[in-house]
């Protein structure tokens, strides 16, 4: 018997931390192994991501996943059943397969990814270990650099403000728990600092457990995190930074970035002067998404003039996707990644993504959605890809803790290393080496 053939695959329909349905299922080993997994959503979601299936009508406001989870239940488990969960790339591609054959409005990439996700774990777990050392093999394992959400706009909080997360990177840090320790620090010192102002809403949490502030401006968003910084007792630069989330295909339309909460509409050109403003004024080790998923043109020119300066990280434009990922080494766009497996749809086909971007010299960081559930798992990937860097939201709110909580774990139990991906930081550069 191969104990870790695929005997049984079950789905239905839980709730994410949005209050939204999302597609769980598990998968049981013919050794008796079994994975259980909860797919994540996001919310500033690009438009060229794998698409998840939501049935509309009235149920759930629309966002049930019934035909998500009958497309596990009818249509993959039938393809994969008998397959060795051992064989990632070799599930992956019936699972693939069986989607092609039934088409997206029957198989979404949330029922993709619930049952690829969901036989990777139930591999580990039958091969006696768990899923950060089943993806990294031998050797101590390589523990991310977290970043946190401090300050939460955009879609994530009814956008108070334009650009969607600011956040500490705690990169002074010696250990994985000394990150976690500053960062929190720094999550409670915004709260006060928040409340000194005058902001009622501070004790308030955003969908990632942020500050959602009515702040007068994005930059203001930026003050606010290195005032924490410095009232955490961190030397701003040296032992924390921020980095920004601006999402910007959110507030991209008609060939321009409106920013609303400021009242300004500016030209890809003149943002990226915005930018490069904040970057002589702030210590700013990345930017995400500064510019808009289909800006091919203006992320050329940003990475042109800033990427000597900070990182530039596409999270929509790339959207975990390779021909994406290809074409933006090649043109010269970005110089890291966002990691987001769901907007992938398949673990091996992520996989693939992120060792691409590595050999390219990009740095890479694995990231939660901000519709997240109580799974750990994207912890485990972030440590077994040894991506350097982890963004699951704040330190407030379990679906996030779970993801830092299992990093402490592994931390403290198993021999593990601490990236460090921003060595020149304190010198005011993060240039790629
Ligand atoms: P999302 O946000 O999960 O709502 O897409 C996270 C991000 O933009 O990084
Ligand atoms: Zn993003």
């Amino acid at each position: 018997m191969i104990r870790s053939r695929i005997e049984q695959v079950q789905a239905w329909e839980a709730l994410d931390s949005r209050g939204r349905p999302t597609v769980a299922a598990r998968v049981q080993l013919a050794g008796g192994a079994t994975g259980t997994t909860r797919v994540p959503s996001g919310a500033s979601a690009g438009s060229h991501e794998a698409k998840e299936l939501r049935d509309g009508g009235d149920r759930y406001q629309g966002y049930g996943v019934r035909a998500a989870v009958a497309g596990v239940t009818e249509v993959i488990a039938p393809a994969v059943i008998g397959l060795d969960a051992a064989e990632l790339i070799t599930v992956d591609a019936a699972i693939a397969d069986a989607q092609q054959d039934a088409g997206e409005d029957r198989v979404g990439a949330n029922s993709t990814l619930a049952v690829s996700i969901a036989s990777a774990l139930a591999a580990a777990a039958e091969a006696g270990t768990d899923l950060a050392r089943w993806l990294a093999g031998d050797g101590p394992l390589q523990l991310p650099l977290p970043m946190i959400n401090i300050v939460s706009g955009g879609a994530h909080a009814g956008s108070a403000i334009d650009l969607q997360d600011f956040l500490v990177v705690p990169h002074g840090a010696d250990s994985f728990a000394e990150a976690i320790e500053w960062a929190q620090a720094v999550r409670q010192r915004a709260t006060e600092v928040a409340q000194r102002r005058g902001f009622a809403e501070a004790v308030l949490v955003a969908d990632e457990g942020g500050l959602g502030l009515r702040l007068d401006s994005n930059e203001a968003a930026i003050g606010l995190v290195v005032e924490a910084i410095e009232a955490a007792g961190l030397t701003p630069g040296e032992q924390a930074s921020v980095a920004i989330d601006a999402a910007a295909t959110e507030f991209y339309a008609d060939g321009a970035y409106h920013l609303a909460a400021e009242g300004r509409v500016l030209a890809a050109e003149e943002l990226i002067t915005d930018y490069a403003g904040w970057l002589d004024r702030y210590p700013i080790v990345s930017i995400e998404d500064p510019l808009a998923e289909d800006d091919w043109a203006g992320w050329q020119l940003i990475t042109e003039r800033l990427a000597g300066r900070c990182d530039l990280i596409g999270d929509d434009l790339f959207v975990t996707q390779r021909d994406r990922l290809d074409r933006g080494i090649a043109e010269h766009c970005g110089t890291s990644i966002l990691i987001k497996v769901n907007q992938n749809g398949l673990l091996s086909r992520t996989q693939d993504v992120i060792r691409a971007a590595q050999q390219a010299g990009f740095r890479t960081v694995v990231s939660a959605r901000s519709g997240e559930t109580e799974d750990a798992w994207v912890a485990d990937l972030a440590v077994g890809w040894r991506a350097g860097q982890l963004k699951v939201g704040s330190t407030h709110r379990s679906e996030r803790t779970a993801k830092w909580n299992r990093v402490l774990e592994l931390e403290a139990t198993t021999d593990t290393t601490f990236a460090h991906p921003f060595p020149g930081a304190a010198e005011g550069s993060v240039r790629l080496a």
